[in-house]
């Protein structure tokens, strides 16, 4: 890559460029300053009861959310998932709910939520047709948007199966929905359901209220962690995130998915479930059903100093601040002055885990405060310990006084770790990625089993090293003008699987690719690749193998010299 001297002068003419490029790119946010400042509560139909919804039993949920004591705890919106629609349109193209299961339709069920002071909250697909092959909005935004702002809806739920067929970028399409939303002239919360894609990359604080950061969850233990890691952990990013935090605030969240808390086997496992949403300032939305729910759930569901941590208005995502094998701490300063902490045991075994004040912003002797327990539990000096935790064991609690200064909050990762300078020129394996999806992450600067990076006999000192499949995103964020590399199979690799390289820009539900090697196989030449990317504001690279996205493979490929540039200006 071609290494440039900056002058002074020219890198003030390129600051000016690069800020013009990217102040080109959208900062109206939708209904910013009005909604879901704290991460939104509710309730959703899917978890539980998935397509056997009737407007009899979502009646009876919204009694029992009044009933139960869920309205008072927060919950306020009440949202239908996938199959309350009618199979077809209405002769004016308008949605209708399902003529049997709906017959008062769906303005009449709206009024009676909101008569029960909740709000009304409804799901949508971006596609040609929901999960569930109902009628999807996709070339009806407008007329559905506005549909729904008259039957009163105050949450959208707006999901993404077959939005790979619709020719748009995601945020271009979210966009859409956004715009109609506005133009429909109703206070719509916007959930943006696209299983995982990135929102937190292609800052999908300026389209939405939240983003799913994970698949879907299921009522397992296995599952919950795995969503929480999505936010929490790197299994969406890279390590240097530590978590998806940095991205969270009032009016933009992460999103695990909905709670299964009522549905796993054991309380134990709903209070890990619940303190980890909690601490992750995840949206509440139960999914359990409230008609018959055990007094075990209701209590975890409604415990007040639980959500109070969730709902704390500093808005601070939780953090790890410590992992020991399956034992984890979690720390979330709060408005007042003290820090929520989470201790959690997903091993097997039982365990002692300490937490010391200097790891969550503390020192001295500090109040600790068990907050399931709502007891306080006296004055620490410079640490706590949390005995004997069983499995999937927690300790939520909160230390420090409040109406002390503010507890630090934790360094977020630089732009420049993974955003190229505004000049442009960056090796792609100096900076962090933002978004990953595959078993292997890339090396930076070695092959997949770390060794140097050797194509072809020529070996090269830079470079990203992965194995089949691996996509990565990078936020280049239209500060480069093009996108170089030489792609080609490691030496190394002498196995039979072949692969096949391509670049997208933004996510794969777009399909605008950038780039495609078509499929390799092992001995092919490597190939160059030299494309415009101005325009780009995530940069996608996938290394698939040669028998699709899904298939394992040996397969060792290499974006050697991987490296956005611009020329000098
Ligand atoms: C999935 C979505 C689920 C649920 C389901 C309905 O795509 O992730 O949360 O909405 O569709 O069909």
């Amino acid at each position: 890559m071609r290494m440039k001297i900056i002058v002074f002068a020219i890198g003030l003419f390129a600051f000016g460029f690069c800020a013009q490029a990217e102040g080109q790119k959208e900062t109206r946010r939708i209904y910013e300053n009005e909604l879901v400042r704290t991460p939104p509560m509710g309730w959703n139909s899917w978890n539980h009861f998935a397509k056997e919804i009737d407007e009899d039993l979502i009646k009876k949920i919204a009694d029992a959310m009044v009933e139960s004591g869920m309205k008072d705890a927060g919950y306020e919106f009440l949202v239908l998932d996938d199959a309350w629609m009618a199979p077809e349109r209405d002769e004016n193209g308008r949605l209708m709910g399902d003529t049997d299961r709906f017959p008062s339709g769906m303005k009449a069920l709206g009024e009676y939520i909101h008569g029960k002071g909740l709000k009304f909250g409804i799901y949508e697909d971006r596609g040609h047709s929901t999960c569930q092959k109902l009628p999807g909005s996709l070339d009806h935004e407008t007329v559905d948007m506005a549909t729904f702002a008259e039957w009163g809806v105050d949450y959208l739920k707006l999901d993404s199966c077959f939005a790979e067929n619709n020719g748009r970028l995601t945020t271009d399409d979210y966009r859409i929905y956004k715009e109609a939303i506005i133009a429909a002239g109703r206070p719509i919360v916007l959930s943006m359901s696209e299983f995982g894609n990135g929102g937190w990359a292609w800052d999908g604080k300026d389209i939405g209220h939240l983003w799913r950061t994970s698949g879907d969850i299921r009522p397992t233990m296995g599952s919950v962690y795995n969503c929480a890691e999505t936010s929490a952990g790197d299994s969406r990013s890279h390590p240097a995130f530590n978590g998806l935090w940095q991205f969270a605030g009032p009016g933009h969240w992460n999103d695990p998915d909905m709670l299964q808390v009522g549905n796993l086997p054991e309380p134990i496992q709903d209070r890990a479930h619940f303190s980890l949403w909690c601490i992750l300032a995840a949206p509440l939305m139960a999914g359990n059903d409230l008609r018959n729910m055990s007094d075990a759930t209701r209590d975890i569901l409604t415990a007040p100093e639980v959500i109070a941590i969730n709902q704390d208005p500093r808005a601070i995502q939780g953090y790890k601040v410590h992992v020991d094998g399956d034992l984890e701490i979690y720390n979330k300063p709060l408005h007042d002055g003290a820090t929520a902490v989470l201790l959690l045991n997903k091993g097997t075994e039982a365990a002692d885990i300490s937490v010391t004040w200097d790891s969550i912003g503390l020192s001295g002797k500090q109040p600790v405060r068990d907050l399931w327990a709502r007891k306080d539990l006296g004055s620490f000096k410079g640490a706590f310990t949390a005995s004997d935790l069983p499995q999937h064991g927690t300790m939520l609690i909160k230390v420090g006084r409040p109406g002390s200064k503010l507890v630090p909050v934790a360094a977020p990762l630089a732009p420049e770790k993974y955003m190229p300078p505004l000049n442009g020129d960056a090796y792609l394996s100096d900076l962090c990625y933002i978004w990953k999806k595959g078993g292997n992450p890339p090396k930076s600067d070695r092959n997949s089993q770390g060794d140097k990076i050797v194509i072809d006999g020529t070996e090269y000192a830079k470079g990203l090293g992965c194995r089949a499949n691996i996509a990565v995103m990078y936020k280049v964020n239209r500060r480069a003008d093009r996108f170089q590399a030489i792609v080609g199979f490691d030496d190394a690799h002498t196995g039979e699987g072949g692969g096949r390289f391509r670049v997208l820009n933004e996510d794969w539900f777009g399909r605008d690719v950038l780039f495609d090697s078509g499929k390799m196989a092992p001995g092919d030449p490597p190939q160059t690749v030299d494309i415009d990317i101005r325009h780009v504001d995530c940069l996608y690279l996938s290394f698939e193998s040669d028998k699709g996205r899904r298939e394992r493979s040996d397969a060792l490929g290499n974006w050697a010299n991987a490296c956005v540039t611009s020329p000098p200006r």
